[in-house]
C-alpha cells in the first residue's frame, strides 16, 4: 500500500534537471522564474493526461477525418495568491484559453484559521476541471482551505499541482481532500520549525517577485 495513494510525483529526467537549478539558492529571480514556468507546462503534461475528449470532423487538405479535441473552457486554472502565480504561465503555454480563477487567503492572527480575502466563483463549477497550483505544499494549511471553498463553491473535480511537497503536508491534505490528485515535482523530507520545506528552494513567492 502506497503511502500517499493520491500523490503522483514526476521523475521525469527534464523536471528533475530543471528542478535541480530551481532550488539553487545562487539562481537569479529571472532564471527562477523562468524554470518555475517550464517545469509548470511539464507537470501540467502530466497532470492534463485523462482529460475526456471530444470527437470532431476535421477536413485535411486530402480529406476528412475523426479528431479528439478537449474543451478547454472546462478547465480553470486555480493560483493561490501569491507563489501560485509562478505556475501560471507555463500552464497557459499548452491550454490558453482556460480560465484563471485566483484564490487569496490570509492567516487570521487570533483564530489562526485561513480567511478568504479573493475569490471570484466560476459559473457551472461542476463541469469544469479546477487545477490548483502553488509551487509548495508545506503544511497544508491554505491548499486545503483552497479545495474547501472550491468545493463549497460546487466544484467536483479537482487536482492540486505543486513543485515541491512535504509529507505534513501531503499527509494533511490527502487526510482532508482523499480526492484530489496531487501532482508535484519532488516529495522533501520535511519541514522545519519555521514551517518551511527541507531542503526545499526557500520561500517560494520571495525568490519569484524578489521580496527577500
Ligand atoms: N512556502 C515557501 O515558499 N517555502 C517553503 O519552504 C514553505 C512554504
Amino acid at each position: 500500500m502506497k503511502r500517499f495513494p493520491t500523490l503522483t510525483i514526476s521523475n521525469h529526467p527534464l523536471i528533475q534537471h530543471k528542478l535541480a537549478y530551481i532550488r539553487d539558492k545562487t539562481t537569479p529571480k529571472k532564471v527562477f522564474k523562468e524554470l518555475m514556468d517550464e517545469v509548470s507546462t511539464l507537470l501540467a503534461y502530466e497532470i492534463t493526461k485523462n482529460l475526456p475528449v471530444r470527437a470532431v470532423q476535421v477536413e485535411t487538405p486530402l480529406q476528412t477525418t475523426t479528431c479528439h479535441v478537449i474543451d478547454v473552457d472546462k478547465v480553470v486554472l486555480v493560483p493561490l495568491l501569491r507563489a501560485g502565480l509562478g505556475l501560471v504561465e507555463g500552464v497557459l503555454k499548452l491550454i490558453p484559453s482556460c480560465a484563471v480563477c485566483h484564490v487569496g487567503l490570509y492567516r487570521d492572527h487570533e483564530t489562526l484559521e485561513p480567511q478568504t480575502y479573493y475569490f471570484k466563483p466560476m459559473s457551472s463549477p461542476e463541469e469544469r476541471m479546477f487545477i490548483m497550483v502553488d509551487p509548495m505544499l508545506a503544511t497544508g494549511g491554505s491548499a486545503i482551505a483552497s479545495a474547501d471553498l472550491l468545493k463549497k463553491n460546487g466544484a467536483k473535480n479537482i487536482k492540486f499541482m505543486c513543485l515541491v511537497a512535504a509529507p505534513e503536508g501531503v499527509e494533511a491534505f490527502q487526510h482532508a481532500h482523499p480526492d484530489v490528485e496531487i501532482y508535484a515535482a519532488a516529495l522533501d523530507d520535511g519541514l522545519n520549525e519555521s514551517a518551511y520545506i527541507l531542503p526545499g528552494l526557500g520561500d517560494a513567492g520571495d525568490r519569484l517577485f524578489g521580496t527577500q
